[in-house]
């Protein structure tokens, strides 16, 4: 069977993917930046051609601008319609129809599209998905704290539960508006970040916001909950996963960063770098232009040793080697500078790097153990 799978690069787009090609169906893969011979140019916004497929599995979506969703179901089951396709998968959002949340009453909008369009489709509305929270909070976190309301409970399902039944109902005949599915219990917003911060070994403060207004009073009432509990707990699906970040990895990101500013001062500002952190003799550009080309390399592979694990044993071992070297040069030269505290500042700042990077070392060596992941409330 020919398959348009929409958002195909998604969170559940890609689950749907994997089952559907797994299964042996020739899979289209809708995105906005094709990249592989399978992709398909999709835009909500935009027109599409269906023509050879059998099947279309909608799950573009763009929470950011609602009406898109709108506009994309209109798009789509008017080239549904001309190509002929058999059968229209459309997810959405337990509650949607009694929800004020905008983008809850577009995907209620889109539905009706859907529905009112004589293309055979089936409706399927899930729960938030596990992966929710955790993907708000890390978005949240780069800014150094995470908040969400208070008193707000979600009944978050497992995605790939949703993704295997998305594709059972794909590969079945059209069955208009089929049964909601939620996860197996209701957890507060708040909890969810923390045990997800807790099991990366980070310490963002996760702060709840005491808002009032119509969209958080629904949630409140839990009208995005459904009797129809499946699959397995947030708390399980933490378990399962890799941490996305473990501190160990972002301790080789911000070694990589902080060498790399060093880098950058050096290459853009020999003179500066001289007289304001190292005026060791008279300045020579071309020495201090070397040895920052010396660093780069350093800088990049403490940087991609971050997202490789391969690669931390051996960048961090010659991490410390070099540095150590460093510090020995300049544990000779400490008083050779002018003014004269520039020499012990410079060791002491090479002595805490060393410092780092041996962490970096014992580390690797011996993997952290992640803190255990406190008990989630229900
Ligand atoms: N996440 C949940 O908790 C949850 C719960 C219940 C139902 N759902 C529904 O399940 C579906 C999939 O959700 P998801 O969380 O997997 O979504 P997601 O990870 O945010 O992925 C959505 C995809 O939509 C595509 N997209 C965004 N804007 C687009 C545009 N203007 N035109 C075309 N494509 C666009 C993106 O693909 P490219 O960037 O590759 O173009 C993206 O991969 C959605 O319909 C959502 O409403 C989600």
């Amino acid at each position: 069977m020919r398959v348009l799978v929409t958002g195909g690069r998604g969170t559940l787009g890609k689950l749907v993917v994997a089952a559907l090609t797994g299964a042996g169906h020739d899979v289209g893969v809708g995105t906005r930046t094709p990249r592989d011979e399978c992709d398909v140019r999709y835009d909500l916004d935009e027109p599409i051609d269906l023509d050879g497929f059998d099947v279309v599995v909608h799950l573009a979506s763009d929470p950011m601008r609602p009406e898109r969703d709108v506009t994309g179901a209109r798009h789509l089951v008017e080239a549904a319609l001309a190509a002929g396709v058999g059968h229209l998968a459309y997810v959405s959002i337990v509650g949607v129809d009694h929800h004020p949340y905008p983008y809850y009453r577009a995907k209620y909008a889109a539905e009706k599209v859907i529905e009112e369009s004589g293309v055979p489709h089936t409706i399927l509305r899930a729960t938030q998905f596990h992966s929710l929270i955790p993907r708000f909070a890390d978005a949240m976190g780069s800014f150094g704290f995470v908040a969400f309301p208070t008193g707000i409970e979600i009944q978050s399902i497992d995605e790939r539960l949703v993704a295997s039944r998305v594709v059972d109902l794909a590969t079945r005949p059209p069955a208009g508006r089929v049964d909601d599915m939620g996860g197996p219990e209701t957890l507060d917003l708040l909890e969810m970040a923390r045990n997800h911060v807790h099991a990366n070994g980070r310490r963002t403060p996760v702060i709840g916001v005491p808002i009032g207004g119509r969209v958080v009073r629904a949630f409140r009432d839990g009208i995005h909950h459904t009797s129809n509990r499946q699959g397995g707990t947030y708390r399980e699906y933490l378990d399962d996963r890799p941490p996305t970040l473990p501190r160990i990895a972002r301790g080789f990101r911000w070694a990589g960063m902080v060498l790399g500013l060093t880098v950058l001062v050096m290459l853009a500002a020999p003179a500066v770098f001289h007289s304001d952190f190292a005026a060791y003799g008279a300045f020579n550009r071309h020495f201090i232009r070397d040895t920052a080309t010396f660093a780069a390399p350093m800088a990049a592979a403490l940087w991609m040793a971050a997202a490789r694990p391969r690669w931390r044993l051996p960048v961090a071992g010659l991490a410390v080697f070099q540095n150590g070297l460093h510090v020995i040069n300049h544990l000779i030269d400490v008083g050779g500078t002018e003014p004269g505290w520039h020499g012990p500042v410079n060791l002491a700042l090479l002595v805490a790097y060393e410092a780092w990077f041996v962490f970096l070392l014992r580390t690797t060596v011996r993997p952290e153990t992640h803190p255990r992941v406190p008990a989630v409330t229900v």
